[in-house]
């Protein structure tokens, strides 16, 4: 049986912490389930770590959808939310709908993560009266990067962690099971975790959340050139990677590798044969 949204604010109310992951494919998706994760975000930052792209605007709903099918495949009991992508959900509130329930109906998610506050806030209604959980995403909000002119703390004096508090409250409103706070202060962050009744999953905003997710890319030590100050590199698997990769290399220049045991053989009789044949 997978976690329900029920299930994070249980967890909100019992004062447990709610530890999320982003997970883009079925093999990172069967380990990080089998570890335990409750709740895994196929993220739009799938768009540069997986496809390679600049930013998350350029990834779509086909490509999005390709990522969240292999990820519920690969997973049994965590809860699996689909980041909409950028344009799938702002234009206006049927296209939202539909594109939201195909994340549910075609991709097997469980839940649908869009980006915004109050201006969103309306959409966010329509999906839960449509059957479709919501988790909010408010604070940095990277499908706005060129609105915002980059990487930048939201709501750093009183007048922008107001707007950051409407924003949230305005998502609770709407029926969101859940919001992320991105890279907002962890004072600000303390606030409005002990204001909202729905849990706040943070990310570079502090230790006060009820829960934190990261990008598992950061986490695993997989991107070599970006190392953001939130993220904890728990192994350096890039690195670890490009060691074994070179030993491979020099193992099958030097015939190292396959050994006989990595091979398959003939049986004595069907070479004897073989070699009979072929004379
Ligand atoms: O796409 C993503 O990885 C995200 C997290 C940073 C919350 O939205």
């Amino acid at each position: 049986m997978r976690m329900s949204t029920q299930k994070f604010k249980e967890m909100k109310l019992e004062g447990q912490k709610i530890p999320m992951v982003t997970a883009y494919d079925y093999t990172f998706a069967k380990i990080v389930d089998g570890a335990g994760i409750p709740i895994i975000l196929v993220g739009d930052s799938l768009a540069q770590w997986s496809l390679g792209y600049d930013n998350t605007l350029s990834v779509t709903m086909e490509e999005m959808l390709h990522h969240v099918k292999a990820v519920v495949r690969g997973t049994a009991r965590a809860h699996v939310v689909a980041d909409m992508p950028f344009m799938s959900y702002q234009a206006d509130v049927s296209d939202a709908v539909r594109n939201a329930g195909r994340m549910l109906q075609e991709g097997g998610a469980q839940s649908v993560k869009l980006e915004g506050g109050v201006s969103i806030a309306g959409t966010v209604d329509s999906l839960v009266k449509s059957g479709i959980p919501v988790m909010g995403h408010v604070g940095f909000t990277p499908q706005s990067i060129n609105q915002i002119g980059g990487f930048k703390i939201q709501g750093k004096v009183p007048k922008t962690a107001l707007s950051v508090i409407k924003d949230a409250q305005s998502l609770e409103s709407a029926g969101a099971y859940a919001v992320v706070l991105e890279m907002v202060p962890a004072e600000l962050a303390e606030i409005l975790s002990n204001r909202l009744s729905i849990p706040t999953i943070g990310i570079a905003s502090g230790v006060y959340c009820d829960g934190q997710v990261q990008v598992l890319h950061d986490m695993l030590g997989l991107i070599e050139d970006f190392s953001p100050k939130h993220a904890r590199k728990y192994v350096s698997l890039a690195e670890s990677i490009s060691v074994e990769i070179s030993k491979y290399i020099n193992d099958v220049e030097t015939q190292a590798f396959p050994s006989d045991l990595e091979s398959h053989h003939m049986t004595s009789e069907a070479l004897k044969q073989f070699r009979e044949y072929y004379k």
